[in-house]
């Protein structure tokens, strides 16, 4: 089967809500009629010879790994066939995707199950998950022959949009809070040429405006509510399930910030059963940090019948979100696959980052909520020992090494009422050691280390 082969698959919007079907989205991509967010489906797939053979489907994306196109080479449009149509001279393509599955040992042990993976999105190339959203959207925009793209975000999305618009010769405006996002998120999008603006507010705040200025400009918007974004972000679950040998795990659990990335993964798993890509769901449970936990809430409290936004507090600011856009993409896919909500705090957080990192992996805050929400998942019983378990890693540990060193050092809650319970973690603290420059001081040092490991 030739590898260059593309399929013009038939893609149309549908609103999620009241189920109309514009020809197009406007500049916010809500629903005319209603309001709400608009997604993508695929009448054409009944009609496609190639869709309706799982195998051919299968072996074809698994040729394009030999190829050197780069579209062939990028581990989000080497599964175009399940994406809508974006002819090849307009993808923008930095071979995103292609991201590792991990064993977790010590892990699985600290969680108290036998099988627990990572997938890991932060080994994207601006280090998150958003890469694969963002190569598909910026994409989009290039063939809308756009000037302008524009996000607001707590930092990776506007990372990951600012190297996107760059390499496809678009300007980015960057929305994000003024202090509460981490160092290395910032300076990323400085690196990357985008206008970065600071507003005195939170992630919230930021959306709003961003909001009103689409109506009133002629810029791209790249948030997820962005359904091409929703549609790249589908090849982490695809990708996944390469990797599995199409056999999907018991459990894949995620953070929940605006909740696109859950929408995203668990619409790839509906359609990858609809296609007979693989024979069974796996439960797809969303984890959120306490201080910014209102879908949680919803869920939990309100039966999932409303959403009420919150003013969100976490040290992991990659969700600090109060108020998030696709609460109810997300609230379908996880009653449709059958799967749990939960929230951590802060010291499960950070222990759980603690642990990731001991098993040679490392994370940025926000993703170790999966694990901190994986062992809650266990004592609930929601999860049984024996169950296979993939946690989705959403960033990489150097975008906020700050939260890092403070806990290494023991700082992270110093002066909070979390203080007493932190010292719990100290197990996992590794401080480093300042020490006289001699060789005897090293070697006591090494020797007090063997003692104690
Ligand atoms: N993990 C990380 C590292 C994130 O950056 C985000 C979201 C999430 C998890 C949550 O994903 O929003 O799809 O539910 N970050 C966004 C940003 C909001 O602007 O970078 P979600």
């Amino acid at each position: 089967m030739p590898t260059s082969q593309t399929i013009e698959t038939i893609a149309r919007l549908r609103c999620i809500a009241c189920g109309a079907t514009p020809g197009s989205a406007g500049q916010d991509f809500r629903c005319a009629a209603c309001g709400n967010l608009l997604e993508f489906f695929f009448p054409g797939w009944a009609f496609d010879p190639l869709l309706s053979d799982p195998a051919s489907l299968k072996s074809l994306w698994l040729n394009r790994r030999t190829s050197s196109d780069a579209l062939d080479q990028s581990g989000v449009w080497r599964f175009r066939e399940l994406l809508p149509h974006i002819p090849g001279k307009h993808a923008i393509t930095l071979r995103e995707g292609n991201t590792p599955l991990y064993r977790l040992p010590r892990c699985a042990r600290a969680a108290g199950v036998e099988n627990l993976q990572a997938k890991h999105q932060g080994m994207n190339p601006t280090a998150s998950f958003k890469d694969t959203g963002m190569t598909f959207a910026a994409s989009a925009a290039h063939l809308g022959g756009f000037r302008w793209v524009a996000c607001a975000s707590t930092g990776n999305t506007s990372a990951s949009m600012a190297a996107y618009a760059a390499r496809g010769n678009m300007h980015s405006l960057v929305l994000i809070p003024d202090g509460k996002i981490s160092w290395g998120k910032l300076s990323q999008s400085l690196d990357y040429g985008a206008l970065t603006c600071q507003l005195r507010t939170d992630f919230d705040g930021c959306v709003q405006i961003l909001n009103d200025l689409v109506r009133q400009k002629p810029v791209y918007l790249l948030n997820s509510v962005n359904p091409y974004r929703i549609e790249g972000q589908k090849t982490a679950a695809i990708e996944l399930m390469e990797q599995l040998a199409w056999e999907p795990p018991d459990h894949i659990i995620v953070p929940g910030g605006n909740l696109g990335n859950s929408s995203a993964i668990g619409k790839a798993l509906l359609e990858m059963r609809e296609l007979k890509l693989i024979s069974r769901l796996p439960k797809l449970s969303i984890i959120q940090a306490q201080g910014a936990n209102p879908f949680y809430r919803c869920v939990r409290e309100f039966g999932g019948k409303k959403l009420e936004p919150m003013t969100a507090d976490t040290l992991a600011t990659a969700i600090r979100i109060g108020n998030p856009a696709s609460w109810k993409k997300a609230l379908r896919v996880l009653q449709a696959t059958g799967g749990e909500v939960e929230e951590v705090t802060e010291i499960e957080i950070a222990t759980a980052k603690a642990e990731i990192g001991a098993d040679g992996i490392g994370c940025e805050p926000a993703s170790a909520v999966t694990l901190a929400g994986l062992k809650k998942l266990r004592r609930s019983g929601f999860v049984q020992p024996g169950e296979s378990v993939v946690l989705i890693l959403t960033g990489h540990a150097l975008k906020d090494p700050d939260f890092t060193i403070k806990f290494h050092r023991g700082d992270l809650f110093a002066g909070t009422p979390e203080q007493p319970e932190a010292a719990q973690a100290k197990y996992l603290q590794r401080a480093p050691l300042v020490l006289d420059a001699n060789l005897g001081a090293v070697i006591a040092a090494l020797d007090a280390a063997e003692r104690n490991s």
